[in-house]
């Protein structure tokens, strides 16, 4: 079936259709009359905001464009992060908007209070409305109030999109966008990064969870209701200012590669990953965030490169056919992954239609550069006058010049954080009823019962990334103050004497309880972390073996056992199933677990207190290797009610441990690879290599240890050329590490290619970091010697032969290490982990 059909079709007639297996012609036939909603499109559509233009903000925009300076307006289209940024520089810079970016908090503290938050706020307004500019302008900071105001502590944190999704409640997500605008208020922050409307089509993807739905229809619907919520009419204390991302096809990665290739026809970017932009824009969003992803239109032989570079999808599909009239942000340092771009300069994406740039660091750089490109006619200024147009217009929308933060009425409230019940409501919504064959469900009041499992009692579990901190680690459940566990909602409703709690049943006395319930699932992680990378399979039990054994353990003691599966997508969990005589699906609930109580213990008379209503949004995989056209274990729009006679038995087990298909992941090549960063590094302090291609790094300034020049090993400018004066280190690092585990099982090697320049005369060795004290070496001198010099090579370094040198192949922050002393000098390029490599004959053999 063609995928864009299949994505315009409702929910409930796919449900139908992968159980039915008819003919293609007889499936269509049964697809509703084309509403115009779903009416498959030949070209981006024409939309209406209900943001009419308004001619009296019209003038007020022109008026104050007349008055401003080059300077003045280039600092209105920067966005620096409050880390990187006074607001004595806000007024100096003439800085159009601030942001903070996921776990990043007023003074670095992660408890700052509401107070704390809203007067930052109010300095950051006052400084921009100091300057000597004729009509000061307001800043507008941002921020990812992702799920709730995700970033503060003692914020209410409502379940991520795609529980949402799963409760298929237009109006509950409306409610949840509104709150969210409340609370975003209370802290004096007057523009959130959502909401997320990518159609997330491969599950590998380390963002699905914030995707409602892998179908688009919903996407689009969910877009307009949570739009409405947040916006309102932008008259109301509480509203502030929503924005529609990634721009475009996040969601349509080629394997579900963060930041990876669209490898999509303009048909299906049309109708299926553009559909929540139309809802968006429709309800009136007024910013949209430009996206890391490529586009690559095979069948076309149209090449789109990376979403911040094309002014075709930029400018003309999105703003001159969609008619979108707010501002486009682009994407933390997105600029820099634009061909022929740096973080801090990138006339073709300004060109290309991106109003405002999110420069996280370098933005005085930033702001230098483009300058000098508008002075040079690199940028023409009527770009320059449009994208200031855009702000100017939002901010007039927005009514930020006749308030400051402090002047909401939710402002420095900290009740204004909480909205327990409604988030309440939502889990209790967002819940799938997968399996419940022998009644298991629901849980009767007198009952004794064991509760097992990691995310029992886990809030960090619960809430997932994007909560709190950027990747969501490092929390614990004193991070969460207006708070309780799946664990404190069963105590409540079953009664404390009534509920067993251990890690484990292992060693629990059978005759103590009646029913287990185990929750376990995911642990946090977002965006490229989050990826399943090819070469591992969709199965929960290869990455987290702990919850297989706990729910062994729950089985074996012969009573019936309830799994509650906490996780940011759908995973193959056959095996998970089959121990379970109840198996229910949480996703990723957020600070409310009470809601998960309210619906799996009945009420006092026996019968259930509040029905299951959530169906899947995304298909749930019935083998452990994705497989494009496989029939799913669970189709999208499945989800049992109680009272349901439909029992699943005895499911096929899979246990396949790799998906055997070639497999890398890149660290370094022609620049760094996010997240990974490369970094020279001596006596104790290190600096990073940065992006610029021109400039020699020579570091420490006093005395250099080491130099680093950018040189060509197989295109232009495509290596890093290291010469060592001293003893020192160049590696590449991702702080928030990398599970090697399945590469390693795909018999993966970390293999770079690189060229000799001068021979070492002391040990060179390669090495990988496994955080402090862990780590792996292999000394490499005798390949950079004698017939080495001056050719170039590929080093393929197995992960095996790491791992049995000591490294934790499961937590690896530097991948690639190369520790030497002077003299030695090589240019480096390349870097990636490639699964089969290890099998290559000229791998590195571990005794080397
Ligand atoms: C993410 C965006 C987010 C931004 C600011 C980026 O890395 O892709 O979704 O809004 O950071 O935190
Ligand atoms: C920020 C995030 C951002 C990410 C991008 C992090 O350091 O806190 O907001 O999305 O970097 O890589």
């Amino acid at each position: 079936m063609n995928p864009i059909r299949a994505t315009l079709l409702g929910a409930s007639l796919l449900a139908c259709l992968s159980c039915t297996g008819k003919k293609e012609d007889e499936r269509q036939a049964k697809a509703p009359a084309a509403a115009s909603d779903t009416a498959e499109l030949e070209d981006w559509p024409a939309l209406r905001s209900s943001f009419a233009k308004d001619p009296a903000i019209e003038a007020r925009v022109a008026e104050i464009l007349a008055t401003m300076t080059l300077e003045q307006k280039i600092g209105q289209m920067v966005q620096p992060e409050i880390k990187s940024i006074t607001p004595d520089e806000v007024r100096r810079y003439y800085i159009g908007s601030v942001l903070n970016g996921g776990g990043s908090w007023p003074g670095m503290n992660k408890r700052a209070t509401v107070q704390d938050w809203l007067k930052l706020a109010d300095q950051y307004h006052a400084a921009s409305m100091a300057t000597d500019a004729e009509v000061p302008i307001p800043v507008i900071w941002g921020t990812d109030a992702v799920h709730g105001h995700s970033n503060v502590y003692g914020a209410t944190i409502f379940p991520h999109n795609i529980g949402l999704g799963a409760a298929h409640d237009a109006e509950l997500i409306e409610r949840i966008a509104e709150a969210t605008g409340q609370s975003t208020r209370a802290t004096g922050i007057g523009w959130t990064f959502a909401p997320t409307v990518a159609v997330a089509q491969d599950a590998r993807w380390g963002r699905t969870y914030e995707s409602y739905s892998s179908q688009s229809a919903l996407v689009r619907e969910y877009a307009v209701a949570y739009v409405k919520g947040m916006q309102g009419a932008l008259k109301e204390d509480g509203n502030v200012v929503a924005t529609a991302k990634h721009f475009i096809g996040d969601g349509a990665t080629d394997g579900g590669k963060d930041q990876g290739n669209a490898l999509v026809s303009q048909s299906e970017m049309i109708n299926v990953h553009g559909q929540g932009y139309y809802g968006a824009i429709e309800a009136g969003v007024q910013t949209v965030m430009a996206s890391f992803n490529s586009w690559n239109d095979v069948a076309a032989g149209k090449d789109y490169g990376k979403m911040h570079g094309p002014g075709e999808l930029l400018d003309v599909a999105l703003k001159q056919k969609m008619g979108f009239d707010g501002f486009v942000v682009s994407d933390w340092n997105g600029i820099g992954q634009v061909t022929g771009c740096t973080d801090d300069s990138c006339p073709r994406a300004i060109n290309a239609g991106i109003d405002m740039v999110m420069v996280p660091d370098a933005w005085k750089a930033f702001i230098a550069n483009t300058v000098r490109q508008v002075k040079a006619g690199e940028i023409p200024q009527t770009r320059i006058d449009d994208a200031v147009t855009r702000i100017l217009r939002v901010k007039l929308r927005a009514g930020l010049f006749d308030h400051k933060p402090s002047d909401s009425r939710y402002a420095g409230k900290p009740e204004s954080l909480v909205h327990r019940d409604l988030a309440r409501r939502a889990v209790r919504e967002s819940l799938v009823l997968l399996k419940n064959d022998d009644g298991a469900l629901p849980l009767k009041r007198g009952q004794r019962v064991l509760v097992v499992g990691k995310s029992a009692d886990d809030l960090s579990n619960q809430t997932g990334g994007w909560s709190l901190t950027w990747q969501g680690t490092d929390n614990t459940n004193a991070d969460f103050p207006n708070a309780d566990s799946v664990l404190a909602g069963l105590r409540e409703a079953l009664g404390e004497g009534n509920v067993i709690h251990r890690d484990s049943a292992e060693g629990v006395d059978p005759a103590t309880f009646d029913v287990a319930v185990a929750v376990f699932g995911e642990t946090p992680y977002a965006e490229t972390n989050g990826d399943i990378v090819p070469s591992d399979t969709m199965a929960h039990s290869r990455r987290h073996p702990e919850d297989l054994a706990v729910l062994k353990a729950a089985a074996a003691a012969g009573k019936p056992v309830v799994t509650v599966f906490l996780s940011g997508r759908a995973l193959y969990a056959n095996d998970l199933l089959n121990l379970s005589s109840a198996f229910v699906a949480g996703w990723l609930p957020g600070t409310e677990g009470k809601g998960v109580a309210d619906v799996l213990v009945a009420g006092e008379d026996g019968a259930p207190a509040h029905d299951f209503r959530g169906t899947l949004t995304f298909p749930w995989p019935a083998i452990a290797c994705p497989a494009k056209d496989s029939a799913p274990q669970f189709a999208v729009g499945q989800g049992l009610r109680y009272g349901d006679a439909k029992p699943v038995g005895k499911l096929p087990e899979d246990d396949r441990t790799a998906c055997g298909e070639a497999s890398t992941l890149p660290i370094f090549n022609l620049s760094d690879i996010a997240p990974f960063a490369l970094h020279v590094a001596a006596g104790g302090a290190e600096q990073a290599v940065g992006a610029d291609l021109n400039q020699v790094l020579r570091w420490p300034q006093a005395g250099p240890a080491v130099q680093v020049a950018t040189v060509q090993v197989n295109t232009q400018q495509d290596a890093k050329e290291v010469t060592w004066l001293a003893p020192a280190r160049f590696f590449s690092r991702n702080p928030s590490k990398n599970n090697l585990a399945a590469l390693a099982t795909a018999r993966g090697a970390v293999q770079f290619d690189v060229l000799v320049k001068q021979a070492p005369t002391s040990p060179v060795r390669f090495g990988v970091d496994c955080g402090a004290g862990c780590g792996a070496r292999v000394d490499l001198t005798t390949r950079f010697t004698g017939q080495a010099v001056g050719g170039k090579q590929t080093v393929k370094v197995p992960l095996a032969c790491l791992g049995t040198l000591g490294a934790d192949l499961t937590g690896i922050d530097v991948p690639f290490a190369i520790s030497a002393d002077a003299p030695f000098a090589a240019a480096f390029t390349n870097i990636k982990v490639v699964a089969g490599a290890a099998d290559d004959a000229d791998a590195v053999k571990c005794a080397q």
